[in-house]
């Protein structure tokens, strides 16, 4: 299995071809699930004590577990969010599994580690955060957000411990309460409290709401989440005037960027962040809107030391890895053993520049403007809230849940688009997320010509 012979060349000639052929080749078709039991019958049995071999177990991938696959990456999948790698960073991803990289330690994977925090610096520096700032790719956005909140309160029982003050009996996130559902996943996870501030109809979590939660739970509070790009929305939080309430508050400020915050590389939404920079924590993910493939989260603290604090383990066998002063990515997340998870976004940037994701990244908020201005011209579609990124949400005038599933379930099944019902204050919509530069208007208003 691990040595050079002619059979396991023949192996990795076939898988990069595959690859090959599955990056460059014509347009993947959207695909679509199948039943467990229509997978039972077509590709159960592939573990044995012999094996299959490598061409029937690829073929197998190719010919029935691939097109079980939704493609994400297809220029109609317009649902959760979608994945929009480059060329550049879908490729890439074959050199990190290749070299097989450890991105945990500096000891280990120091040139990986360097690359990683160029990019780290760099969007450092985009945000605002001062000089010495810095953290880590992490799995996801969800595993980003726990990781920050546990730094968060991590901090704050440290500061209570030294000014000689007891714990809270319970502790306090305060979020929107339209923030993505890991920061409550996060909460259950720490066993705290989640105040979750209702917004209205403008979707913005303000200072104004949250001044009177601070004032109410004052040193509980481990830290204030503004979401930089709702989920549903695409609602960016009034993250400026939070952030001015650190002036009478002490609390740690955390940005939940993982979809939107990529868009404050495009300088016509920046101002949108506004406030960004004052941020303890934030995260953004590269696998929803920086164009890598899944899966990558930019996890960033102000003062990473408070990172370190909360997340090195410590152990006899790592004692060689702890005992220097090096940067370990491993020290500011929940997790140890890492993949160098931000290399395909630093090929990619390092190859085109970040011009060409400013201009990717505006070209699909432009986008997103055109489809809810056409929304808003056709009778029977409603607009629900004007966009702000790339987020559309909208109606039908005088559908049910039901006629929503069975729109949506049609166009999968004709392989013309995949967009999932979505819903807001218990009504059902139909929702865009727009991140891939290969969506057209065209596209969209095909779909909007389905509804009629
Ligand atoms: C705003 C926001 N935060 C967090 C997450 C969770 O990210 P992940 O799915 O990478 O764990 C998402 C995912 O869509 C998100 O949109």
């Amino acid at each position: 299995m691990h040595a050079v012979t002619p059979e396991t060349t023949a192996l990795v000639d076939m898988v990069l071809d595959y690859a090959h052929r599955r990056i460059l080749g014509e347009q993947s078709p959207l695909d679509k699930p199948m039943t467990p039991s229509e997978l039972r019958r077509l590709a159960s049995g592939s573990i044995s004590e012999t094996g299959i071999g490598g061409r029937r177990a690829l073929a197998l991938f190719e010919n029935v577990l691939a097109p079980a696959c939704i493609t994400t990456d297809h220029p109609r999948y317009l649902s959760f969010i979608p994945s929009a790698p480059t060329k550049a960073a879908t490729a890439f991803d074959l050199i990190v599994s290749a070299t097989a990289v450890y991105g945990g330690s500096w000891m280990e994977g120091s040139g990986a580690v360097f690359a990683e925090n160029e990019v780290l610096d760099w969007l450092g520096r985009e945000f605002g955060l001062p000089e010495g700032s810095g953290g880590v790719f992490v799995q996801g956005g969800t595993i980003g957000n726990l990781s920050a909140l546990v730094a968060a309160r991590d901090h704050r029982a440290r500061a209570l411990a030294a000014a000689g003050r007891p714990r809270p009996a319970r502790w306090i996130i305060v979020g929107s309460a339209e923030a993505h559902s890991s920061i409550a996943a996060a909460a259950r996870v720490m066993d705290v409290d989640v105040v979750a501030v209702p917004v209205g109809d403008s979707g913005m979590l303000r200072g104004e709401q949250v001044r009177p939660v601070l004032e109410q739970h004052g040193e509980a509070v481990i830290a204030v989440v503004a979401t930089g790009g709702s989920t549903n929305f695409g609602i960016v939080d009034d993250i400026a005037s939070i952030a001015a309430l650190k002036s009478a508050h002490d609390f740690w400020l955390h940005v939940d960027g993982a979809y939107g915050l990529a868009a404050a590389l495009d300088p016509a939404s920046r101002h949108r962040f506004a406030g960004v920079e004052a941020a303890d924590s934030l995260i953004v993910d590269p696998h929803k809107w920086l164009f890598t493939p899944f899966d990558a989260c930019a996890l960033l603290y102000r003062d990473p030391e408070i990172g370190r604090l909360a997340h090195t383990q410590h152990a006899e066998y790592l004692d060689a890895l702890t005992g220097a002063s090096d940067w370990n990515p491993s020290d500011f997340s929940v997790q140890l053993t890492r993949r160098a998870r931000g290399l395909p976004l630093w090929f990619s940037l390092a190859t085109f520049g970040a011009e060409a994701y400013r201009a990717a990244i505006g070209a699909s908020i432009d986008l997103a403007h055109a489809i809810a201005a056409d929304i808003a011209e056709r009778p029977y579609l409603r607009l629900v809230r004007d966009p702000q990124l790339s987020v559309v949400v909208f109606e039908r005038e005088g559908w049910e849940p039901a006629d929503y599933a069975a729109w949506s379930a049609g166009l999968l099944e004709e392989q013309r688009a995949f967009v999932v019902p979505s819903s807001h204050a218990g009504r059902t919509n139909a929702r865009f997320a727009i991140v891939n530069p290969l969506t057209t208007l065209d596209d969209l208003t095909g779909i909007l010509d389905s509804m009629a």
